[in-house]
């Protein structure tokens, strides 16, 4: 790494960015951004890849999830906070039913640039340049609109920064109390999972007033009144993340200051290109999404490159195949794993490879092909033998109708109701819900199949 500065990826080829047209605009915003404070701390990016190396062995469980795009328009304190509340229930439900800590990521202050598969996209015969996230460009259907514009980056940041306070807030002032697991079901709409929900909430509260007649409480252990709650994003647009980057002044890491985890997109994962150079120089906890064109020797390249000293928590798989694929595709890349004695954090993302068209037009998931992708991904670990380390989610807190099928039954025809995703189709808070406890079981089965094979 000797000749990697946070610049180098300038000389990598590079794909899935923009060209910006005002050479001069994009200067003054990037000299503006690199004299603002980094996001987060280098301290806290030590800790979640601590707790990341827990996963990498099974002592923990990733769970990471939030919008696909963040956007401009929808960003606002209730939306954050519904978003938040999941990703607490989710982790409740994880923690409760498998006895696992849960490591909570959200895709949350800082996603904000999406990959696309098309350069353009054509509505009623027209042709414009495709929306890549507001970061970028807007999501308008105009010609002006879709220009990218380098402003929109310092927008970004002060929304990511505001996003960040307010998660600060939640996870350290209270909101995160576990005895408010029963506050959290507020809003619960009546179904199954919200019934599944309140049980659970019920028998936490029991153990939380034996524990309190034992003396432990929150005022006692702190660990009861706050979580710890990171942030993630796709890096993607490395003029803004360059921009971010800093050295830590105790230790000399450079860290990149957008996020305290980033990942690099299925669509950016080039070996000799742009996004790993800039990942490869950073300490950050790295994600790399792995897909159906994955190799395994690529992934071999991509493991020494990106995590040369194979320290634990360093990188995370994130496997998105798409359901009825991952017998296919998974066993070939954990061999190549294995073969190089990589500590890595096997994570699934059930979201993008399971993405269709409905006969509606809108762009939707079933749910129960992201279901049954989680449950091959597990399978899959128990018959090698290796650690399903966590998930990967695209959800929000919100009653949408993004995502077909689900207990409260999404259809085709419903999802014109709230479609109000900028990019891809989410879970919704139930969907979301249902997800976790299915989880729960399947590190349920994990765990016993792993006694099984210690006890024979
Ligand atoms: C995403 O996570 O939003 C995404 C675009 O994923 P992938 O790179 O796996 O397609
Ligand atoms: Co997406």
């Amino acid at each position: 790494m000797t000749d990697w500065s946070k610049s180098t990826w300038r000389n990598k080829p590079r794909v899935q960015m923009p060209d910006y047209t005002d050479q001069a605009a994009l200067n003054s915003v990037e000299a503006q951004l690199a004299k603002y404070p980094p996001l987060v701390f280098a301290g806290e990016v030590r800790s979640l890849k601590k707790e990341l190396a827990k996963a990498s062995r099974g002592e923990a469980f990733l769970l990471q999830g939030g919008d696909c795009a963040e956007s401009f328009a929808e960003f606002g304190a209730d939306t954050i906070r519904d978003t938040f509340k999941v990703m607490l229930q989710m982790a409740m439900v994880l923690t409760f039913g498998a006895k696992v800590p849960v490591i909570k990521v959200g895709r949350m202050a800082g996603q904000f640039a999406k990959p696309r598969s098309a350069n353009t996209e054509t509505a009623n015969g027209v042709e414009l340049p495709s929306y890549r996230g507001d970061i970028i460009n807007g999501f308008d259907f105009t010609p002006e609109a879709r220009i990218p514009d380098p402003q929109r980056m310092l927008q970004a940041y002060t929304q990511a920064a505001a996003s960040l306070n307010l998660l600060r807030a939640f996870s350290k002032g209270g909101f995160a109390d576990v005895h408010r697991v029963h506050a959290w079901t507020l809003g619960f709409t009546e179904n199954d999972e919200a019934e599944k929900y309140r049980d659970m909430a019920s028998r936490i509260q029991d153990t939380l007033d034996f524990m309190a007649a034992a003396g432990m409480t929150s005022d006692k252990n702190s660990d009861l009144k706050t979580v710890d709650f990171y942030t993630s994003h796709e890096a993607l647009l490395l003029e803004y993340e360059e921009a971010l980057t800093r050295v830590d002044s105790t230790t000399g890491a450079t860290i990149a200051g957008s996020g305290h985890m980033i990942w690099i997109g299925d669509r950016t994962r080039q070996p000799d290109g742009a996004h790993v150079e800039f990942c490869a120089g950073v300490e950050n906890p790295i994600g790399l999404k792995c897909g159906p064109t994955t190799t395994a020797e690529d992934l071999k390249v991509l493991m020494a490159k990106l995590n040369p000293a194979n320290e634990a928590g360093r990188l995370t798989l994130i496997a998105r195949f798409g359901a009825g694929k991952v017998a296919e595709h998974l066993p070939r890349l954990i061999q190549a794993v294995k073969e190089e004695g990589a500590n890595v954090v096997w994570s699934c993302d059930p979201m993008h490879g399971n993405t269709i068209k409905s006969p509606s037009g809108y762009k939707t998931r079933p749910f129960e092909d992201v279901l049954s992708e989680v449950q091959e991904f597990f399978a899959i670990h128990r018959a090698e033998g290796t650690i399903p380390g966590g998930v990967h989610f695209e959800m929000t807190g919100k009653d949408v109708t993004e995502c077909t099928g689900g207990v409260r039954a999404v259809t085709d025809e419903d999802l014109s109701d709230r479609y109000h995703t900028a990019c891809d189709p989410r879970l919704n808070a139930s969907q979301s819900l249902e997800l976790a406890f299915l989880v729960a079981e399947e590190l349920q089965k994990t765990r016993s199949s792993a006694d099984l094979a210690a006890t024979a």
